[in-house]
């Protein structure tokens, strides 16, 4: 009887030195294994911010709901659509792949990690209302979940976020089976493939690896009088022009293209680089056919360079109940 007694004083007195008040005891969330798609690097993630399926599931809820929004009237995911790869019209940017992103925004305005954007989006984007989530008991339970924590502060936010950003990935289009031996591009793929992986139609460069972008700021030639992109970040006038250039995963469901949304199709884009391109001083080098206009491609070549870019298409992606709306 005194040795159970002393036993449990002794647990309750550990239990008081090992945790924060932050952290209580009864806080076991559950690790999540992320998988990475075949041929991806591995990601990395802060240690602080570790994934969870708790941390996940609230970062879920948060970009559904415009609770978020200072004026409570829209939601990430509002402009952020799934079945356009969490894009909508006209200039909004994806969310694929962004795990590996360091470079953010057209202009390219932040650099950092996805908590880092996530500031951003939360704090001088949204400018979320603390108060409105403190007075949810629903969230005050989710957030306690997901970070032991009985205060909503704007970093538990934003690493919520962030998790469920981690999770939004996509490689399992038709290019990417067709590198796994599981399916075959056509002969028309095959040569759209050839054309953007060789000097031939120049692609590569900038829409580089596995994420098919470099994540870098270039000026891709549009205009004479280009609009001041990332200048308006640096004030560097060699900065004149220079966007992110974007990934072309599943390009074929976020139309219509470039920065201001100029071309509403795949064709149009092709067109351009073909024999579009635009003279103007800070040009990037890899822009290698600039003094001919373009790549000078055939109506065929084109059509096929247009085809090998829908096998970046993931139905899967867009369709995946997990990134959806938790309607339970
Ligand atoms: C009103 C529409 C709208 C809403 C709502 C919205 N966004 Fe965006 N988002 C955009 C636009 C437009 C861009 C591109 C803006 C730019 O580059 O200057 C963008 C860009 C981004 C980027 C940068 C992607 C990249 O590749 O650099 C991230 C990340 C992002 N948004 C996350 C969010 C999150 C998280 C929320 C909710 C807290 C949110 N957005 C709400 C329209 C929206
Ligand atoms: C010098 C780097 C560079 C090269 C080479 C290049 N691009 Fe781009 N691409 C960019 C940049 C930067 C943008 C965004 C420009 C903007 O909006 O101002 C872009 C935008 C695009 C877009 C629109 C994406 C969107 O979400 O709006 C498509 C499609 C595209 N490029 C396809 C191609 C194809 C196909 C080729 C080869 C024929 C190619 N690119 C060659 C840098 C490049």
């Amino acid at each position: 009887m005194r040795i159970k007694a002393v036993g449990s004083i002794f647990l309750l007195a550990s239990a008081l030195l090992s945790c924060t008040p932050d952290e209580q005891p009864d806080y076991t969330p559950t690790a999540y294994d992320l998988k990475i798609p075949k041929g991806f690097p591995a990601m990395e993630i802060p240690d602080d911010n570790p994934m969870t399926v708790e941390g996940i599931e609230l970062g879920r809820m948060l970009y559904y709901d415009s609770i978020l929004d200072q004026n409570q009237s829209r939601a990430c995911a509002t402009c952020h659509v799934q079945e356009h790869s969490f894009t909508s019209v006209p200039d909004v940017l994806p969310h694929v792949n962004l795990g590996w992103s360091y470079n953010w925004l057209w202009k390219g305005d932040v650099q950092g990690s996805l908590e880092d954007i996530m500031e951003f989006e939360v704090q001088h984007f949204f400018f979320t209302n603390l108060d409105n989530l403190k007075s949810d008991a629903a969230y005050l339970g989710l957030f306690k979940k997901a970070f032991g924590t009985d205060e909503i502060t704007y970093q538990h936010i934003e690493m919520a976020l962030a998790q469920f950003l981690r999770t939004l990935n996509s490689g399992n289009a038709k290019f990417d089976k067709v590198q796994r031996g599981e399916a075959q591009f056509t002969n028309q793929e095959n040569l759209g493939f050839e054309l953007f992986f060789t000097e031939r139609g120049d692609c590569f460069h900038c829409h580089a690896t596995a994420f098919f972008t470099d994540g870098q700021l270039h000026n891709n030639a549009l205009d004479t009088d280009p609009d001041p992109g990332h200048f308006d970040i640096s004030g560097d006038p060699l900065d004149f022009g220079k966007y992110k250039s974007p990934t072309l995963r599943n390009i074929e469901y976020t139309a219509p293209y470039m920065h201001d949304g100029r071309f509403a199709t795949l064709e149009e884009v092709v067109n351009f680089y073909s024999e579009g391109l635009q003279p103007s001083p800070t040009v990037d080098p890899l822009m290698k056919q600039l003094s001919n206009g373009g790549v000078q491609l055939s109506e065929d070549e084109k059509a096929a360079l247009v085809a090998f870019l829908k096998t970046l298409s993931d139905e899967e992606f867009v369709q995946n109940p997990e990134f959806s709306r938790n309607t339970q």
